[in-house]
């Protein structure tokens, strides 16, 4: 199902004061029927607002969010797990917290049982003892959330940080699960986390926000193509020296000479740097042993984005 957020603002006013604080401000995005799409942010930069809106729970100052195309929601049709807290509880076991919201949100009762045993095989939740859910670990609590959320069946899925506080192989186990859930399920998934590999792993694409205002989106390769560098390492052949005018204009970083190559980073700064080292090396008759372009990693591409827009209101 296709999810269509539009120029959705969120404003609380402070107390004591008449100033408004715009939590959110003008954001506008679309999930279609299984991507993924990952909302990234420094703290308080308004993802879970977002997210509380999209789940019904907040109502935005102003905006649309419509659901294919309607604003007329179905709420039955997505599942939300919020930052912080497990709603799970905490008397009951995890079997009978599934069932418990398989039976408040809808679900056929012969589909339950099936389906409730399944999310907790699949997510790997500790639940062969007749435990109550607050013996779980912190860890196992947050996959109960995510399994109560998926009993559902829901076709809008929203995760604010569904990793935090878990190990890594269930934190590997919650990414396939939701890969699978949006390439062979075909939900829509909107996500937001602090864990940049999570995001390079399985995102479709991604939303930068700042300040309540987005600052950049697009697909993985789009965002490292935006945010450009003119990164690269260069191995010589022989013993060779850093003119002293390219001082002036690059940045060298990381000489070495080892088995007589020579290999360093250069930075050229703009676009056109590169060709003027490449004449130098033919004119000197140097010869070139490797010369790649760095790529950025995600993290990098994150923080000049943010980087790049401070400092605009
Ligand atoms: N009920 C509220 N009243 C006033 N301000 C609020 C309220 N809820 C959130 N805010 C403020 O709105 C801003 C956005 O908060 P939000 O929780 O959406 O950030 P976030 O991007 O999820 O951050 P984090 O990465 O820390 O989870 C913050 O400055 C927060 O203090
Ligand atoms: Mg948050």
């Amino acid at each position: 199902m296709d999810l269509k957020v539009e120029a959705l603002y969120k404003t609380y006013s402070k107390p004591l004061s008449k100033k408004k604080f715009e939590a959110v401000k003008n954001i506008s995005f679309e999930i279609a029927t299984g991507e993924i799409y990952a909302l990234l942010g420094p703290n308080g930069a308004g993802k879970s607002t977002t997210i509380k809106m999209i789940a019904g729970l907040i109502t935005p100052t102003s905006g649309k969010i419509l659901f294919n195309n309607s604003a007329h929601k179905n709420y039955q049709v997505l599942s939300a797990v919020l930052e912080g807290s497990r709603n799970v509880y905490w008397r009951l076991t995890p079997l009978e917290n599934l069932h418990y919201f398989a039976n408040l949100r809808g679900v056929p009762s012969r589909q339950i049982k099936e389906k409730s045993e399944l999310l907790l095989k699949e997510l790997e939740i500790d639940a062969k003892k007749a435990n109550q859910s607050r013996h779980l670990s912190r860890g196992m609590l947050q996959k109960l959330a995510i399994a109560a959320a998926l009993i559902t069946d829901p076709q809008i899925l929203l995760l604010d940080e569904p990793t935090l506080g878990v190990d890594v192989a269930s934190a590997r186990n919650i990414k396939e699960k939701i890969r699978s859930l949006a390439k062979k399920e075909g939900k829509s998934v909107l996500l937001t986390t602090h864990q940049l590999d999570l995001v390079d792993q399985l995102a479709d694409r991604v939303g930068i926000i700042q300040n309540g205002n987005l600052v950049r989106e697009g697909t993985i390769e789009e965002l490292k193509k935006i945010s450009q560098n003119y990164l690269y390492h260069i191995s010589i052949q022989g013993k060779f020296k850093i003119p002293a005018e390219w001082k002036k204009i690059f940045i060298i970083t990381e000489i070495k000479y080892h088995s007589e190559i020579t290999e360093f980073e250069v930075d050229c700064k703009t676009k056109t740097g590169m060709s003027s080292i490449l004449e130098y090396f033919s004119k000197n008759k140097l010869d070139i042993i490797f010369l790649q372009k760095k790529r950025d990693n995600l993290e990098e591409v994150f923080l000049r984005s943010l980087e790049s827009k401070s400092g605009v209101a």
